[in-house]
């Protein structure tokens, strides 16, 4: 677009269009491996356009992937977003991209435990050695840094604890010990339009759009929106490591970020609401929502995030036992039990504070009681309370 307009308009804008839309709203849905050439000199031009949007060959992309990819970089602020088949190869092959044999990452400790897995499973394996760090240590991060660090990896807010990192104090302490080096965050709670991380300093914005961008929990999805310096690294890298997501599922996700400042307003109504009613449960012993105070890092998610997102926990004042767990988990009326998250029916799990230690290296806080994460999507928030109400009711007569 030719005038700086808010996110929101952008959101409803960007990426549009003849080439990709051919005159409808929406981008067509190009679906091809084999792209034809008429002659040799539209050939040899594919070919020197490939990593340009030509249409060149069906894994570097069809018209519905560009109006992605577009759509992605003016939304984050981006060069150039490479498009994966889920979040977790989005993480995987950006990581990949930068480290060779010899080098050294720095993990967040509280990142998405795949993402942890990886550093343990992979990386040690191809002898990329990993140090996680606590995401509340700021600007003392420069005392994990060696001389081979290659990658920081960032993860906002955390996974199920939801501490919030100081971004910038990370950045500005990583780049003094070396500009080189190459800083990505998993973006995924704020969709890439509540924490801008590019703007922040940060080189790789990356998201499982599986969760927000999509919004309707039907599309796996990986994006990694990169600054100029990282681009055509990433780029290639991932091309050669065959990454590429299908037409139909590029077209859902450009569709989707068409409501997503809309929706993530209904999410952050929503689950504030269900954030404060839950502090005020005597069950309840802490409330895990960046945008409450009783949440770490809630002073940067104040002074970085224009926003809030659906997904938060909770830490009872009891652990939970079998019976008790299932008492409370098996009989909710309107929150289901999944893995994933962001779309918009609301989800709850539950966590032992020993399966969170397992997951928090070198982190030396604990819990004592069972942590629930829940995702709040848009039923009506006076009925959702209801569930979760009917929820804690039923630990009281498990007790009794
Ligand atoms: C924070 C975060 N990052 C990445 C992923 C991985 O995304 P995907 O399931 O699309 O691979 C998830 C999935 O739950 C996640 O919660």
């Amino acid at each position: 677009m030719s005038k700086k307009y808010s996110l929101t308009t952008t959101l409803v804008h960007a990426g549009r269009n003849k080439r990709v839309t051919q005159g409808a709203v929406n981008p067509v849905i190009q679906r091809a491996s084999s792209l034809l050439f008429d002659n040799l000199a539209e050939k040899r031009q594919a070919t020197i356009n490939r990593a340009k949007q030509a249409l060149f060959y069906g894994r570097r992309g069809t018209l519905t992937h560009f109006a992605l990819q577009d759509l992605m970089c003016e939304m984050e602020g981006g060069a150039g977003c490479y498009l994966y088949p889920c979040g977790a190869a989005a993480i995987t092959n950006s990581i990949l991209a930068f480290v060779k044999a010899g080098e050294h990452i720095l993990m967040s400790g509280a990142a998405y435990e795949p993402s942890q897995d990886f550093c343990h499973r992979i990386l040690k394996k191809m002898g990329v050695e990993t140090t996680f760090y606590d995401p509340m240590c700021g600007a003392k991060i420069a005392d994990l840094m060696q001389p081979n660090t290659r990658v920081v990896f960032l993860e906002t807010p955390s996974s199920l604890t939801m501490e919030v990192p100081d971004v910038p104090a990370i950045v500005q302490a990583v780049r003094a010990v070396n500009p080189d080096v190459v800083i990505m965050a998993d973006n995924t709670w704020g969709g890439g339009i509540l924490f801008k991380a590019l703007d922040y300093g940060v080189d790789i914005s990356i998201q499982a759009g599986t969760k927000y961008l999509v919004g309707h929990s039907d599309v796996m999805i990986g994006t990694a929106v990169a600054n100029a310096r990282c681009w055509d690294q990433l780029r290639e890298h991932s091309y050669l490591m065959g990454q590429m997501v299908d037409a139909d599922s590029a077209y859902t996700t450009a569709r989707g970020i068409r409501s997503l400042a809309v929706r993530f307003k209904q999410h952050e109504e929503s689950s504030i609401q269900i954030a404060k009613w839950l502090a005020q449960q005597p069950e309840v012993k802490a409330v895990y929502h960046p945008a409450l105070p009783s949440c770490l890092g809630h002073e940067f998610f104040k002074r970085d995030f224009t926003g809030s997102a659906g997904l938060f926990s909770f830490e009872l004042k009891q652990k939970l036992n079998a019976q008790q767990l299932s008492a409370f988990m098996d009989h909710f009326e309107l929150f289901t039990m999944a893995y994933s998250w962001g779309g918009f029916e609301s989800l709850i799990l539950y966590n032992q504070p020993e399966d969170i230690a397992k997951i928090r290296p070198n982190i030396d806080r604990t819990l004592s009681g069972t942590l629930i994460r829940v995702h709040i999507g848009f039923e009506a928030v006076d009925e959702l309370i209801l569930d979760l109400r009917a929820g804690l009711d039923r630990l009281q007569s498990e007790q009794s």
